[in-house]
């Protein structure tokens, strides 16, 4: 049997993570994958994190199943986080997840349930998993306009144009904050705009929310999921706390369908409970814990969001050191969006032959097509990234 399967294409952000951890030069820069670097190129556990884990292993007594939907405690803490009171609770089904990866594939996994002729509308780009797990899933996906590489921003004109020719119970695929892979993000009159776009046509918006906290704080990150939240009949939301309390392995995130009839929760909330089972049976606890613990006191909470405030700030910071640089050495200003994109990720906008040449020549990793991660920058790379980008005439 298992010679009928078939090599799968690596995937391009994995592949290169390998890559770099497999070339010798002592001063490579890897501004690769996602993952949060401090100014020594160090992953952190979080203070906050640390201290509940310790707390933890002295206290539970317990390795037992939870629950399908994990520990309901979880789910509050979560849907507060992310929603801010901003919804009615008895309009909200939750269910935690294996990381927001997880929550994704469970987020499509439904709509397949509910509705297998969608077609999910997705920016052009997106996070490249996003597009293999559709793929893989079978579902139908049309790319809507997104980024505009002549000014680095988003082509909202584009993106208008194309979500308002989805059909009603199609499904448009947004990322709540801090856009990966490009960085470029909506305001929040364009948010207004699109969610009117999304009701006109009668959409359900799904959200992705990685990054919640690593563009320009906790509750503005959060504010288009409200605002999309409260005005649409429903919504689903993948939330992912992989990035922002620095979880990454522990795989940890969670899936909601928010609906504003509450009449619909009971189903809605077995369905996701239904698909957990079927697909994992039990979601993971250890890092639903550590964030449950973290966010119940005030403590190790305000520890947590300062520290998460020093993260976001640095990269900001690096992002503005990066634009400046490179203002002095090209002599122009079109980099100037770097500053004003937000979260981890910008997408430079070059063609795949300076990204190798960034690699090859200068031991730079980014993705291939252009996106780098900024916190694997500190104020000593900077300047020799900037150098690198204006040698390979980008
Ligand atoms: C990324 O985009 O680099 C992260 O979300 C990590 C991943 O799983 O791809």
């Amino acid at each position: 049997m298992f010679e009928q399967l078939k090599e799968q294409p690596a995937d391009k952000i994995l592949a290169l993570m390998q890559a770099y951890k497999e070339d010798p030069r002592e001063d490579k820069i890897d501004l690769g994958v996602g993952v949060y670097k401090d100014a020594h190129g160090n992953t952190p556990i979080m203070r906050a994190i640390k201290a509940a884990e310790k707390q933890l292993w002295e206290t539970e007594e317990t390795k037992a199943y939870t629950g399908l939907a994990g520990d309901p405690v979880f789910g509050e803490r979560m849907r507060d986080l992310v929603l801010g009171g901003t919804v009615d609770e008895a309009t909200v089904s939750a269910v935690a997840t294996p990381g927001g990866t997880g929550a994704v594939r469970q987020g499509f996994d439904m709509i397949r349930m509910a509705n297998p002729d969608a077609t999910i509308h997705v920016s052009d780009p997106t996070w490249p998993n996003h597009l293999s797990i559709l793929k893989h899933m079978g579902l139908p996906v049309k790319p809507y306009r997104y980024f505009d590489s002549e000014t680095g921003g988003v082509d909202f004109a584009g993106m208008i144009t194309d979500i308002v020719q989805a059909r009603p119970g199609d499904v448009i695929l947004l990322h709540g904050c801090c856009h990966n892979p490009t960085g470029a993000n909506l305001s929040v009159i364009e948010w207004k705009h699109v969610i009117e776009k999304i009701n006109e046509v009668g959409a359900i918006p799904m959200i992705d929310l990685a990054y919640q906290g690593f563009g320009d704080g906790l509750d503005a990150d959060a504010e288009p999921t409200r605002m999309v939240a409260q005005s649409c009949p429903e919504t689903i939301i993948a939330a992912s706390c992989s990035k922002n309390f620095g979880i990454y392995r522990e795989r940890t995130g969670i899936l909601m369908a928010v609906s504003q009839d509450p009449g619909k929760k009971k189903v809605t909330q077995g369905t996701l409970a239904y698909l957990n089972r079927q697909n994992f049976s039990f979601p993971p606890d250890h890092g639903a814990r550590l964030v449950q613990m973290v966010l119940s006191d005030d403590d190790l909470r305000e520890d947590w969001q300062s520290e998460l405030e020093s993260v976001r700030t640095g990269m900001l910071e690096l992002r503005h050191q990066l634009a400046d640089e490179l203002r002095e050495r090209s002599g122009s200003d079109r980099f100037g969006f770097l500053a004003q994109h937000r979260g981890m990720f910008s997408r430079i906008g070059c063609g795949p032959d300076k990204v190798e040449a960034l690699r090859e020549k200068h031991g730079i990793y980014m993705v291939g097509d252009s996106r780098m991660n900024i916190a694997g920058l500190n104020r000593t790379t900077v300047p020799k990234l900037a150098e690198a980008i204006v040698d390979v005439g980008i």
